[in-house]
């Protein structure tokens, strides 16, 4: 396991569901004996170097009133080009995915949204319904997501609280990340070992 390069998963959370929902992830990938970092960018962001030695980098944020968490937007912006050139995979969380015909990577349209406006080529998506809490929130939060939730057909009664997260799902995505990063380090070692092939010919 040394050899292993960690996963580095980046997230933002406001009310902390992405964030339950990256801890999970990471103990799931952790129990399948993987590496993982952890970077909420509430408290820190991780630097380029920590990202080098990462084989692989998740991002994750929620939707708030329509976009996904700023810190997240800022992160990528700092990190550029960069970090396009590596292998990501994108999360989104958000209430919308909680209806059936808008729970996929193809059907999600903040997480198309987000793809597409920062260029990204992820080799893994995910998104996942987040939490609703009315109770929890300011009383202007509460007034702006129960109107989001009366156009979307969603529950409005102040007292609220649904956890609309299929856990399951987050587990069978870590089992997902896994597969994919095995396959791209089995591509590079195939690219490396033709390389190194052709120098000895
Ligand atoms: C003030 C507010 C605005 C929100 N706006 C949206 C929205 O525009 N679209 C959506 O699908 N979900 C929206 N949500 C739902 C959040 O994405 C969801 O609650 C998520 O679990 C929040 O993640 P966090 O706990 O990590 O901050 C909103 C939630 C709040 C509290």
């Amino acid at each position: 396991m040394d050899d292993i390069k960690p996963m580095a998963i980046v997230f933002a959370s406001h009310d902390g569901q992405t964030r339950l929902i990256m801890a999970r992830l990471a103990w799931q990938i952790e129990a399948l004996g993987q590496p993982v970092q952890l970077y909420d960018l509430g408290a820190q962001s991780p630097s380029r170097a920590v990202l080098e030695e990462s084989s692989f980098i998740v991002l994750a944020a929620p939707v708030r009133y329509g976009f996904h968490l700023a810190p997240l937007s800022r992160f990528l912006r700092r990190q550029g080009e960069w970090l396009r050139q590596r292998h990501l995979a994108v999360i989104s969380v958000n209430l919308t995915a909680r209806k059936k015909g808008k729970h996929t990577p193809k059907t999600n349209p903040y997480l198309r949204r987000f793809v597409r406006r920062h260029r990204l080529n992820p080799v893994a998506q995910a998104v996942f319904a987040g939490r609703l809490a009315y109770p929890l929130y300011k009383w202007w939060e509460r007034l702006a997501l129960r109107f989001i939730m009366m156009i979307s057909g969603g529950p409005t009664d102040p007292d609220a609280m649904h956890d609309y997260t299929d856990w399951q799902a987050v587990d069978r995505f870590a089992h997902h990340l896994i597969d994919v990063r095995t396959l791209l380090m089995v591509r590079e070692n195939l690219k490396l070992d033709f390389s190194m092939n052709k120098e000895q010919i």
